[in-house]
């Protein structure tokens, strides 16, 4: 399956800005398959039968974590999840020990979130085991992408000549990241729209339409993506939270001004209501959060396959 396209899918996935289009589009064909396995009810598969993954997670996770476990699962993968907070971690160990320790563990891989940018890399240069980045910092999240691209291409049924608008904290968000890198890949337009308090620091090298009014921002939008604003990794919120939501939060009000109601809705969670999207527009009938997070299991057994493929390939070529 795939065999030109999958040999660029290596043992770890950190981010989307090193990955070619067709290396995204591998992981979503893979996704579909996934997908179809896991719908069948009972039918669970025997890929993983024999080998343990393990989560590391020294940042707060819900469903990104569970996702991950219930993905293992389906594959027939032992699972066991270390918390941080819990581990020898807290004792002081290093991140390359702790590593280190799993190999020794014989983890096969590793799902790590962590508040550095740049630490799955660190990790996934020091151990055997695969390693795939669950957030590092506000650099990248892979998985997350991924399973964004996957809902885009399942309503919309391609990228081409598509348009995005990231309405949210695209300064501290590692989602608005990867989703920026990927789509443009993939041959979408992206349009970010928030205060220049949540914009990053030169914003204007990344390839996307810049608007900070928000019905502008989603005018003509195919997708409209609502991102939560990231107070745990703030200093000072600037807007405050009900002034974020007064100027910029995406209502039906603005939808309507903006005349983009064939647009679906997406947000990767937890949300906030009523601050970045408003509670009716979660709810309504173009709203695909909820696809989003089934989506993300399949994505998430097709990442844990084709890195494993890639190790075991690798090792099979020394
Ligand atoms: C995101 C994250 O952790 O980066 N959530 C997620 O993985 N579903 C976004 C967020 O926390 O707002």
């Amino acid at each position: 399956m795939h065999n030109a396209l999958k040999k660029m899918i290596t043992k770890d996935l950190i981010g989307i800005k090193n990955l070619s289009a067709g290396d995204i589009e591998t992981y979503l064909s893979a996704a579909y398959e996934m997908k179809a396995l896991f719908s069948k009810t009972g039918k669970k598969s025997e890929l993983f039968a024999g080998k343990n993954v393990s989560t590391l997670f020294f940042e707060n996770s819900t469903r990104t974590r569970v996702s991950f476990e219930v993905a293992a699962n389906y594959l027939g993968a032992h699972f066991s999840a270390m918390n941080a907070s819990a581990s020898s971690v807290s004792k002081g160990e290093t991140l390359i020990d702790t590593g280190k320790n799993l190999d020794a563990l014989r983890i096969d891989t590793v799902i790590m979130r962590h508040p550095m940018a740049g630490a799955a890399a660190l990790l996934s240069k020091n151990v055997q085991a695969s390693v795939i980045n669950a957030g590092d910092g506000a650099a990248e999240h892979p998985t997350q992408a991924l399973l964004d691209f996957f809902t885009i291409k399942e309503h919309l049924g391609s990228f081409k000549g598509k348009r995005v608008a990231i309405c949210g904290d695209i300064k501290y968000s590692r989602v608005a990241r990867s989703n920026i890198w990927g789509l443009q890949k993939l041959g979408a337009s992206v349009t970010v729209c928030a205060p220049f308090t949540l914009l990053p620091c030169g914003i204007e090298n990344f390839g996307v339409d810049i608007e900070l009014n928000p019905v502008k921002a989603i005018t003509k939008a195919d997708v409209i993506m609502g991102l939560r604003v990231q107070l745990e990794r703030q200093e000072k919120t600037l807007p405050s939270l009900a002034e974020y939501a007064k100027f910029f939060s995406i209502t039906a009000e603005r939808i309507q001004a903006a005349k983009a109601t064939k647009a679906i809705i997406m947000h990767p969670g937890p949300v906030n209501r009523n601050v970045e999207l408003s509670s009716e527009v979660i709810d309504c009938s173009s709203s695909t959060i909820l696809p989003q997070v089934t989506n993300g299991v399949a994505v998430r057994m097709a990442v844990l396959n084709l890195t494993n493929e890639a190790k075991l390939n690798k090792g099979a070529s020394k």
